[in-house]
């Protein structure tokens, strides 16, 4: 297997035999690097340089180039025996499957393109994509793409409100939608929530509605249209040809949470995000032709983006995509789609994992789960606890876990193991080729081998969003927190071997089952509500989901706190951000700790809340200690000086940040 590996025969063309010394070489070549991994996808014309700083933090790579991530994904293989390869077996909630093969999935999308052509759609637009995991999400996806326009996915559990600040955010022309689907047995009603979101948008012109469910949805006159009647006319045969995009064009904007309510549209772009992803699904997972892929993530996330989409299509593998949950309507449901598939190589989530073992080890037993060669994990620290359960029940004690460290921003891949490099539990372990990560103090000097500090990556790599969309100076930040390096917002170690543990966020981010959520987003749609005059919310240590959401709610005069109110407020969260971001525990609360200019110290209230003592903050050091999680000792009686700035939950495990 490691002779094999696709990491290994680079390698060996380049003349190494150790992945150490090769890394080592790929940070001093890393244009030679890239430059081979861009050639092995089609141009439509070549680059002229391969990186450039424009106006430092902002950067290009493929300078001059010209491609469309689509072309790679589709029509190159049109002239290869990957045309008759099936693209996607999907499965739906209830049961029903159906598989695409790269040729089908190339006609669907040249249909759709046309009907999208044909509404007037055309390169630069924007186009909401709000549907559940069926194919005709990714045709939709590949459509836009094709035609240059630029995609923005909203995860379909997200509640309207959330779905309109995206469009009005993105200024969006277009929405595809379905009429609803059903995931865990439960019907989600998205054209009524596109119809709620879309009366508060002033750019949509047009609503696309497949029909999943056969539900009798409202279409209104001149505005909504169903896809098979937009595609009624268009014959198979048709062909949009690809929009040549210039490397830099912009080829989606995905939302996700930061510390202000406000989710940020992470912008991408057609070569750069193309190579990456396409390398690190290449080394990452080996992909070889007969594997069967299946990353369980939602399309509305960037790993759905990069890892069920495009990294995939453009290796020209065969992947599942599947509609449902992981437990029903029998919690073996994922192992019997992965029986069923063939699945031969697994990407899920640590939530997903500690999802399933409660259920006991019975549930995998029963499945036939030896195709399996390689396992992967994303998305939050995976606790050793979890990564042995998945190694021993899914991985036979024998496949490797591929733990790999990444982020919306990131595009791809950054630090992972390949399948030549040893393994360590809850340890994302080694930066892949040219990704110069570091751990460091504030002014971005590594803290060496065994200390905490902040995750940082030194030099741009080709996936990397491009800026914020609407708001690049929110993008500089990343380059501005700490001198001179992209901060991740992560707080991690390197241990005495170099092996990278990142330990969790040091920001406002929450993460909750992997998903991230910001604690202003949920503290605006609070205090959005009659009864609240101000709100607090931060993240709680949760053994399943990796953290939850708690809220400390002061009321505005004239209401008082009861268990009705506490409903009320909850449902208020689910109907204006969605069922993620609902809190699990509420707090009335008559003050909340605050700064000398009056901001919520959220840090504080954290480190209260999870230790139980008072705890008051200081500066910020990356200094920090790590304490098992009943054993925090108690700052009550030690001078302000040496109290808690900061604190984060891993792996059973309170760390403190202090001075
Ligand atoms: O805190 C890190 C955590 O997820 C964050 C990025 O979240 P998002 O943009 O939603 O992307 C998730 C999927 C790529 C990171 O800042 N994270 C992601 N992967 C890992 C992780 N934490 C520890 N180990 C990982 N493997």
């Amino acid at each position: 297997m490691v002779e094999n590996a696709n990491i290994t025969a680079y390698m060996k063309s380049k003349g190494f035999d150790d992945y150490e010394t090769f890394y080592k070489w790929s940070l001093e070549h890393r244009d030679e690097y890239w430059d081979d991994q861009a050639k092995e996808l089609h141009w439509f014309e070549p680059w002229q340089k391969t990186f450039e700083w424009t106006t430092k933090p902002f950067f290009k790579w493929f300078v001059g180039g010209k491609t469309n991530i689509v072309y790679n994904c589709l029509d190159r293989h049109m002239d290869t025996p990957v045309r008759n390869k099936v693209a996607f077996h999907w499965e739906g909630d209830n049961g029903e499957t159906r598989s695409m093969t790269y040729e089908q999935l190339y006609v669907e999308t040249n249909r759709l393109a046309k009907g999208l052509q044909n509404l007037g759609l055309k390169k630069g637009d924007r186009v909401a994509i709000y549907m559940p995991a069926i194919l005709e999400q990714i045709i939709a996806v590949l459509a836009v793409a094709r035609l240059g326009a630029v995609h923005t996915v909203v995860f379909g559990g997200f509640a309207a409100n959330a779905l309109r600040d995206r469009i009005i955010d993105a200024q969006a022309r277009l929405v595809i939608t379905a009429d609803g689907n059903h995931r865990g047995g439960k019907l989600i009603q998205l054209k009524n929530i596109t119809d709620e979101a879309v009366a508060e948008t002033p750019t949509i012109e047009k609503v696309v509605v497949f029909n999943r469910e056969g539900l009798d949805v409202s279409m209104k006159e001149g505005r909504d249209i169903y896809w098979h009647d937009l595609l009624a006319d268009i014959p198979a045969d048709t062909v949009v040809p690809c929009e040549q995009m210039d490397s830099e064009d912009l080829l989606y904007i995905l939302y996700t949470s930061g510390s202000t309510g406000k989710p940020k549209g992470v912008v991408h772009v057609h070569g750069g995000y193309a190579v990456g992803a396409y390398a690190t699904t290449k080394f990452v997972f080996d992909i070889k032709d007969n594997d069967i892929f299946w990353c369980t993530a939602d399309v509305g996330w960037v790993t759905g983006h990069s890892y069920i989409i495009y990294g995939p299509l453009m290796t020209g593998v065969t992947s599942v995509l599947f509609e449902g949950t992981p437990a029903y309507p029998n919690p073996d449901r994922w192992w019997s789609v992965a029986e069923r598939f063939k699945v031969t190589i697994l990407y899920t989530s640590p939530t997903g994992i500690r999802g399933l073992m409660r259920f006991g080890e019975e549930w995998p037993a029963k499945h036939d789960l030896s195709h399996l060669r390689l396992l992967g994990s994303v998305g939050e620290p995976i606790n050793p606890e979890a990564w042995m359960w998945y190694r021993h029940n899914i991985g036979r004690d024998e496949l490797p876990i591929m733990d790999t460290w990444w982020q919306t921003e990131t595009g791809s891949i950054m630090i992972s193991p390949t399948i030549i490099q040893p393994l360590k539990p809850g340890s994302a372990t080694r930066p892949l080729p040219t990704i110069e990560a570091d751990v460091v103090d504030k002014n971005s000097h590594s803290v060496g081998l065994g200390k905490g500090g902040f995750l940082i990556i030194r030099h741009p790599w080709p996936s990397q969003m491009r800026t914020i969309y609407n708001d690049p100076a929110r993008y500089q930040t990343y380059w501005e927190t700490l001198p001179d390096v992209y901060f991740a917002g992560d707080a991690a170690t390197i241990d005495k071997q170099g092996f990278i543990r990142v330990q969790g966020r040091v920001d406002d981010v929450i993460k909750v089952s992997g998903h991230r959520l910001g604690s202003m987003e949920i503290e605006s749609s609070l205090v959005s509500h009659p009864a609240v005059a101000e709100v607090a919310a931060i993240g709680k240590p949760d053994e399943l989901k990796g953290e939850h959401v708690k809220v400390f709610v002061i009321l505005k005069n004239g209401f008082e706190p009861s268990d009705e109110l506490a409903k009320e407020l909850k449902l208020h969260v689910r109907t204006t951000v969605g069922a993620l971001a609902v809190p699990e525990e509420l707090e009335f609360t008559p003050s909340l700790p605050k700064t000398r200019s009056g901001k919520i110290m959220r840090r504080v209230i954290r480190a209260v809340s999870w230790v139980s003592r008072s705890v008051i903050p200081v500066h910020w050091t990356p200094e920090h200690k790590t304490y098992p999680y009943h054993c925090v000792p108690d700052y009550k009686n030690r001078s302000r000086q040496n109290l808690v700035c900061s604190c984060f939950y891993s792996r059973g495990h309170i760390h403190l940040v202090t001075m």
